[in-house]
């Protein structure tokens, strides 16, 4: 699979990435997420993404692929959830990435954001110097910030932060207008999280509750068409292949939609008239859009 340089940082990133925020559950058959996993280094994505709040994502990961450590990129996210420390401290994104290391039973993270850090928590600085302590110690390799709006804005003026994790999708096109030349110019990895705008379209009815119930809404103000594509193609190719953009994590619990989404990344940019119709619908609909974390 094409592979892209992320950034400034020395990583170089497949086109799509593994979004593992769906192999947490402890219902899940374990033996399914290993062959999801390997799958996925074989079919030539060499970025993986989860999170400590993605349930058993992490253990999973390290138990599976322990033998091909060197065969991908790894990224995580902390800031939160780490036995008596204080979410959104320093002592926490510390004890945090160490803990990390231990459920994923390696010796450095590739790239560690802070997930979903309030922008009044990065001005405090002490969340920040944590994970920049962690770069210097050599655990993590790159410090990045996850999260949209506001605190991305400020993020993105943050010197440490040498890659950024963003919501870009048919219907959450904020971050291509506001976020993207920002980090382009300062030579930012980036990765579009969320790039199916979580399959909103199999829901003929709106998905109240849902987590894309806000998508579903917003692809049907916009009178969204994938015509003449199918829905997942029109979707992916449109993230996958956004200007400034290195990679997307696709985020599926199947192997044949793994497969598939590897293949739908590979027909390359949509045709231009596509990309326009999308771009225009959400402009011209634009009802304060804010990107969704
Ligand atoms: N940093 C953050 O705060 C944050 C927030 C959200 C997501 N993420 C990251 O981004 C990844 C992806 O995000 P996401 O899962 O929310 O959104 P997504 O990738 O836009 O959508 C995933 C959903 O689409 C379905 N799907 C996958 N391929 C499909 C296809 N070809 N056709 C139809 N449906 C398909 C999956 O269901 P099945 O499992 O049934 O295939 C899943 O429900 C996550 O795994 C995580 O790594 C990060």
């Amino acid at each position: 699979m094409q592979r892209r340089k992320f950034g400034a940082t020395g990583l170089s990133v497949s086109i799509v990435g593994f979004g593992a925020g769906h192999i947490g559950a402890p219902a899940q058959d374990e033996r399914e997420v290993e062959r999801l996993l390997h799958a996925a280094l074989d079919l030539g994505i060499n970025l993986i993404d989860t999170a400590r709040g993605y349930g058993l994502s992490e253990e999973r990961i390290a138990r599976s692929l322990a033998s091909r450590r060197d065969e991908f990129v790894l990224s995580s996210k902390c800031g939160y959830d780490v036995p008596g420390r204080t979410d959104w401290t320093g002592a926490c994104v510390a004890a945090g990435i160490d803990a990390a290391l231990n459920r994923l039973r390696t010796d450095r993270i590739d790239i560690m954001h802070l997930h979903s850090c309030p922008r009044e928590v990065l001005e405090r600085g002490d969340v920040i110097a944590a994970l920049d302590d962690a770069v210097q110690a050599g655990k993590v390799r790159v410090a990045a910030y996850s999260g949209e709006n506001d605190a991305l804005a400020f993020a993105l003026t943050c010197d440490v932060f040498r890659s950024v994790q963003l919501s870009i999708n048919v219907c959450d096109q904020r971050a291509i207008r506001d976020a993207l030349p920002v980090a382009a110019a300062r030579k930012l990895g980036v990765i579009a999280k969320r790039p199916l705008a979580n399959a909103f379209w199999r829901f003929r009815d709106r998905p109240t509750g849902e987590y894309c119930e806000e998508y579903w809404l917003r692809a049907k103000a916009m009178q969204l068409s994938p015509a003449p594509l199918d829905w997942d193609e029109f979707a992916l190719r449109f993230a996958a292949h956004q200007s400034d953009v290195h990679t997307c994590i696709v985020g599926t619990s199947h192997l044949e939609r793994l497969r598939r989404n590897v293949e739908l990344a590979r027909r390359g940019p949509l045709p231009a008239d596509l990309v326009q119709r999308a771009l225009d619908a959400f402009r011209a609909h634009d009802d304060d859009w804010i990107g969704q974390v």
